[in-house]
């Protein structure tokens, strides 16, 4: 029996009358490793939970909703499409998913279900702990303004940056973002057209823009002869693990740091959410690592 299988052949035999129901919502969903993730982090603390994948489509989403009360799942993560349309159906949303307008994660209290974002500050964490300790006072640019740099901007900002510069293509959703983030932190929306500008002071450039994901591999959104040299360039895209903006950067002399970690650390604070226990973040690595390398 091949490692997981044996896995598989484990948690199966532990399911009982008191196993509690966890799963991730999303159209398509047949592609997330986050089931084989969540799996690995319960059998490595012993919560007796199940999570499983589950194929909602926009029509039904209140239905499933209401099977969460009816059933008592305890937890859920919401992928596209439904970070913004589920928020209706919630009891409750935390001022994080307020500020950012989206839920990628729900936790249900006894029938009471309240809407948390857990992207932003997951990306922070991976970026503290595997390339920048220390965000205080750190100048940082910004590639793109959708959705995915809303959470990471609003998240940021609570780290005392000096400056976030957010460049993007459409230079009006860079303005927007920047003005609808009213922290301590200094945040300017420009165009691409300061981009090079902007980097040459910059200590951390963060791709949040799906510019070199797979199958454009061969993409950057930046030229890497405007990085700094020791400057930490970091991609939240993990297929592939290393994007040409990476190695184009490790090139020009910067430290790395690539998009699984985010996807890792998401995962990892709504483990800790849900369970109130600390998440096994390097055994949900390591699932998740052997699965994209098979
Ligand atoms: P997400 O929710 O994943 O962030 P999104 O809301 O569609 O997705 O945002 C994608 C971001 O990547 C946008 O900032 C987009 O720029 P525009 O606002 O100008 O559309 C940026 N983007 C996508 N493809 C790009 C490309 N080829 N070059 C530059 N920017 C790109």
């Amino acid at each position: 029996m091949t490692a997981a299988a044996q896995s598989t052949a484990d948690a199966i035999q532990r399911i009982d009358s008191h196993t509690v129901l966890f799963g991730v919502i999303g159209d398509p969903i047949r592609h997330s490793k986050s089931p084989i993730m969540m799996n690995r982090a319960f059998r490595e603390t012993g919560v007796n939970g199940v999570y499983t994948a589950f194929h909602i489509t926009a029509d039904k989403l209140g239905d499933f909703i209401a099977g969460v009360r009816a059933m008592g799942i305890r937890g859920v993560n919401v992928t596209i499409p439904h970070k913004l349309d589920v928020m209706q159906y919630l009891d409750h949303i935390d001022e994080s998913a307020a500020a950012i307008g989206a839920v990628n994660t729900i936790v249900n209290n006894d029938g009471v279900l309240t809407g948390y974002n857990t992207d932003g500050i997951g990306y922070v964490r991976s970026l503290k702990e595997e390339a920048e300790a220390q965000l205080v006072g750190k100048h940082i640019v910004v590639l793109g303004a959708g959705g995915a740099a809303r959470g990471i901007v609003y998240a940021l900002s609570k780290e005392a940056p000096a400056s976030i510069t957010i460049a993007n293509r459409t230079e009006q959703r860079a303005i927007e973002l920047a003005a609808s983030m009213n922290g301590v932190t200094s945040v300017v929306g420009v165009g691409n057209d300061q981009l090079e500008r902007a980097c040459a002071n910059a200590d951390i450039i963060i791709n949040t823009t799906s510019t070199g994901m797979f199958p454009h591999v061969d993409e950057s959104p930046i030229d890497a002869a405007w990085l700094r040299p020791g400057a930490v360039a970091s991609d939240i895209i993990y297929n592939p693990m290393k994007t040409k903006f990476l190695m184009d950067a490790e090139r020009a002399g910067c430290r790395i740091h690539g998009g699984l970690g985010m996807f890792i650390y998401q995962g990892a604070y709504a483990f800790e959410y849900w369970t109130g226990q600390p998440a096994p973040a390097a055994a949900m690595r390591e699932t998740v690592l052997e699965a994209l390398q098979q």
